[in-house]
């Protein structure tokens, strides 16, 4: 076969997989949740640089609509609470779902063969109240109007809960669904959802991103949303020759609203940024996957010497210590850890190893499981809440002894969410299995020093879960 011949028959290979979800060979064609329309669909909220004052959302509709709105007003329990919404402009662009533009070449995204062009808009409304309840509305062609969205901007002060999730990636909207649903009815008062990457398994692909947008439904467009690039955002566009060049999916700007940290170079903008969500709580988000890791760092060093915050997370994908495999990120850990230690960051917040593992340098392990409270600096959580699992490392986190790490609970076979409630110096930390079982449970106090005392707790939580004592997994049928 030439190199055309080849090239076009890979393209039609690939578009029709990415449109044809049958397993039995039926042809069923483009599911209609994927296909844009005249009405607003994929709506997202996403924590602005200023969550207090700001909501920032984002939507799509196909390229018909040329241009839109949308309103908010503060809800009341008046029906007719709309009577005085107030309304913004959106900011619109087209989204060439088959071509990517990589260093300025347009380049061909084959997941997308037969998909044409699409309009995302975004907005940010402005000059809000803390800790308040709006509701808005988006847009599509004129009068194709979204329901009334009802969400709270952040409070300056007080108790904050937030929901953690590792990778969706497989299965998302069969098997992810279930896990992002049960986070919102165990925790409907959660400020926000966190994505700790590889949301999907191919970023470019618009119908995993469907299916991601399905899955969250009202929720993504309820509790705004903080996302964060995984390896399985990150795409080789063009063929085999450059598998090794990966960027950014074309579709991750576009669909999102997130904040732009002007200080960093522009290809790290929407993927590094941090969000002081309140006084209390101080968030920052990096990316795993740019190649510009020592940029990265230094703003985070920087970031981190200058806030005042209370509590200091962060997240981003590749784990600092691997619970999966042979996988280890040994470049990042050396270039990471010693900042993470320095600022004695709170809690950490990773994926990537499709297993659970959560552990802390300067814990004693001894004192904790006596019942008794530990000292600790720096706190680590690998999690996932999609349908893939790996083995754990069979010496757990004992590879890592000499960084003074200890692993305290870990799983096998076992979808998750986490739910995080900050409550001035405590922090409380809870793993739910997606059938709502507590897994995993930690309580941390900050003394006036900066110093942190961490306490087992005494909820009863699930014995370890392993592949050796859960259902059958390899056996089951394909996500
Ligand atoms: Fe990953």
């Amino acid at each position: 076969m030439n190199r055309l011949l080849r090239s076009s028959y890979i393209l039609l290979v690939s578009g029709f997989c990415s449109a044809v979800a049958a397993q039995n060979g039926t042809f069923l064609g483009m599911p209609p949740w994927q296909q844009a329309s005249l009405w607003p669909d994929r709506i997202i909220q996403n924590l602005s640089a200023d969550p207090a004052h700001e909501i920032a959302i984002n939507w799509r509709t196909d390229s018909t609509v040329p241009s839109t709105i949308a309103q908010i007003a503060p809800s009341a329990a008046d029906a007719r609470f709309d009577a005085q919404a107030a309304t913004v402009i959106a900011n619109t662009e087209p989204l060439y779902l088959n071509t990517a533009m990589v260093d300025g070449v347009a380049m061909a995204a084959p997941d997308n063969f037969g998909l044409g062009v699409v309009h995302y808009h975004s907005a940010v409304f402005t000059s809000l109240q803390p800790d308040t309840l709006y509701a808005y509305r988006v847009q599509g062609a004129d009068g194709a109007w979204s329901e009334w969205i009802q969400t709270r901007t952040a409070p300056t002060a007080g108790p904050v809960k937030f929901a953690y999730f590792g990778d969706a990636q497989n299965g998302i909207l069969s098997h992810w669904s279930r896990v992002v649903r049960a986070a919102f009815t165990k925790a409907p008062d959660a400020r926000f959802f966190l994505h700790a990457g590889d949301l999907v398994n191919r970023g470019a692909r618009d119908f995993e991103w469907a299916e991601w947008f399905k899955a969250g439904s009202f929720v993504h467009a309820s509790i705004p949303a903080v996302t964060v690039v995984g390896n399985h955002e990150v795409q080789p566009y063009g063929f085999k020759e450059r598998r090794s060049e990966r960027v950014l999916s074309h579709l991750w700007r576009p669909q999102f609203n997130l904040p732009q940290e002007e200080a960093l170079p522009v290809n790290l903008q929407e993927t590094v940024y941090d969000i002081r969500y309140n006084r209390d709580i101080h968030l920052f988000v990096l990316n795993s996957l740019s190649g510009d890791s020592e940029s990265q760092a230094n703003w985070l060093d920087s970031e981190l010497t200058s806030s005042d915050a209370r509590w200091k997370f962060v997240t981003f994908h590749y784990p600092i210590f691997s619970s999966a495999g042979e996988r280890d990120s040994t470049d990042r850990r050396d270039l990471l850890l010693p900042i993470l230690q320095k600022h004695s960051v709170d809690l950490v917040l990773q994926g990537h190893d499709h297993t659970y593992a959560r552990g802390a340098i300067g814990q004693s392990p001894e004192r904790l499981a006596l019942g008794q409270d530990s000292q600790v600096d720096v706190m680590f959580v690998n999690s996932v809440s999609g349908a893939k699992m790996y083995e754990l490392k069979s010496d757990g986190w004992d590879s890592y002894a000499d960084y003074g790490v200890t692993l305290q609970k870990a799983a096998e076979n076992t979808q998750f969410y986490q739910i995080i409630t900050v409550d001035g110096a405590r922090l409380t930390y809870e793993a739910y299995t997606a059938d709502d079982q507590l897994y995993d449970y930690f309580e941390m106090v900050k003394g006036n020093s900066g110093s942190k005392s961490l306490s087992a707790g005494a909820r009863q939580t699930l014995d370890a879960r392993r592949f050796s004592n859960t259902a059958d997994y390899t056996n089951a049928p394909p996500l």
